[in-house]
């Protein structure tokens, strides 16, 4: 008889969106009229730009040909677009990451749920709380966090790192010593930031203890600030001790095109061994490439045109966060973010938790957000909405909270 992968037994509930996604639906169906605004799930809604249709349009006819055809992508993601993003990305932030460093994938999703695989499964991770769960899911899928709490809704082999208020929402070095962090800035769910010099603690410290840092910086496009940074590689000693993760879904709307990619330095070792290489063999062996016509579109992402169409689009969001953020704020709520990210984080008013703020806004005024505990314990009282919704939407959404 076979046995399951038990680890999987012992997730808790369902994964947050779908959740969501159940109550609002049956919401919904209760109440045909209730016209309803997402602002829940971190989903883009403008559409690509011009300039990453034409490279799309052009590439699809490149397959229609025999002489541009092109099957199977190499191993890594193809070469021009990797040479793309070093020279853009980091070259021109004057990072050392090389183009052969950088690893294509279909999304910072799946890179942030694999990446684990390369680590013993003995190793203690650290999250911040609250967290994007894709980090503490996947590893608890391989066993790496003990067993839960229900009441906590905690982990016992989880090292939490509450991001609260007191702290501005950013991680202290942890008193237990983890051999994986995970960190992610700009934050989702927060919204929160941390400095140049903040970022460059952690790098020492990872260095220090011989942790390695597993840096999420999906929402980069989305810093407004110049002591933010864009990159961990930014900071001395970080190819030693960190991976980057990167996504086009948020910069550039490829949330249904699918495009993203790793960064493995290869002077990141354990002992002898290059993490470069188990992660190369794991991709060889587990991933067969991202679509050529999609790669082409991100390779577009970086073209004159391409960057001043993607800067407006950012733009426009970042035009919603703000509406939200001074319209809470006026409406006499407590927020953070949506300064540097797509994200406003507010404190649940009348000390409600998180899922009764849910449904109130649902039942009274039919907005839909995320409630924080969905990200870990120290979000019970916050709630997370987003800029990605159009800006019809969003000021509305913010008119009838306000009128609540
Ligand atoms: C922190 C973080 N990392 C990764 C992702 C997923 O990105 P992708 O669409 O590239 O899979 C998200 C999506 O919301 C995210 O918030």
């Amino acid at each position: 008889m076979f046995q399951i992968n038990e680890n999987y037994l012992k997730l808790p509930g369902s994964y947050l969106f779908s959740t969501i996604g159940k109550k609002v639906n049956a919401y919904a169906a209760a109440h045909p009229d209730a016209k309803i605004i997402r602002l829940g799930i971190g989903d883009v809604t403008q559409p690509l730009a011009p300039a990453i249709i034409e490279a799309l349009h052009k590439a699809v006819d490149e397959m229609g040909a025999a002489e541009t055809f092109r099957g199977y992508a190499p191993d890594l993601g193809y070469e021009f677009l990797r040479s793309t993003i070093a020279e853009y990305d980091y070259k021109a932030r004057g990072c050392h990451v090389e183009a052969d460093e950088i690893f294509i994938s279909d999304g910072a999703k799946s890179d942030s749920g694999n990446i684990q695989e390369i680590f013993g499964t003995g190793n203690r991770i650290a999250v911040c709380d609250p967290v994007y769960p894709v980090y503490v899911d996947s590893n608890v899928m391989a066993g790496r966090t003990g067993t839960y709490d229900p009441d906590k809704e905690t982990w016992s082999d989880v090292i939490y790192m509450p991001c609260v208020a007191e702290n501005g929402f950013a991680p202290e070095l942890p008193k237990e010593t983890p051999d994986m962090i995970y960190l992610c800035f700009p934050n989702n769910p927060t919204g929160a930031t941390i400095t140049k010099a903040q970022l460059q603690e952690w790098v020492d410290y990872a260095n220090k203890v011989g942790a390695v840092i597993i840096y999420d910086a999906a929402y980069e496009a989305y810093i407004s600030e110049a002591d933010v940074p864009h990159s961990i590689y930014e900071c001395e000693g970080a190819r030693t001790c960190a991976i980057e993760l990167r996504s086009f879904s948020k910069n550039a709307g490829f949330t249904g095109v699918r495009l993203g990619f790793t960064v493995v330095p290869r002077d990141l070792k354990c002992g002898d061994v290059a993490l470069h290489g188990l992660w190369a063999r794991r991709h060889g062996t587990k991933f067969n490439g991202a679509p050529y016509i999609v790669q082409r579109a991100g390779e577009a992402v970086y073209s004159e045109a391409g960057k001043a169409q993607l800067k407006q689009q950012v733009a426009y969001y970042m035009n919603n966060a703000r509406y939200i953020l001074t319209g809470l704020r006026e409406a006499g709520y407590t927020v953070s973010g949506g300064v540097n990210a797509p994200y406003i984080w507010l404190k649940a008013p009348k000390g409600m938790t998180s899922w009764e703020f849910f449904d109130y806004l649902l039942e009274t005024v039919h907005v839909v957000g995320t409630p924080g505990a969905g990200f870990g314990p120290s979000g019970e009282t916050y709630f997370r909405l987003t800029a990605f919704g159009s800006y019809e939407n969003t000021v509305e959404a913010v008119e009838r909270i306000k009128n609540i």
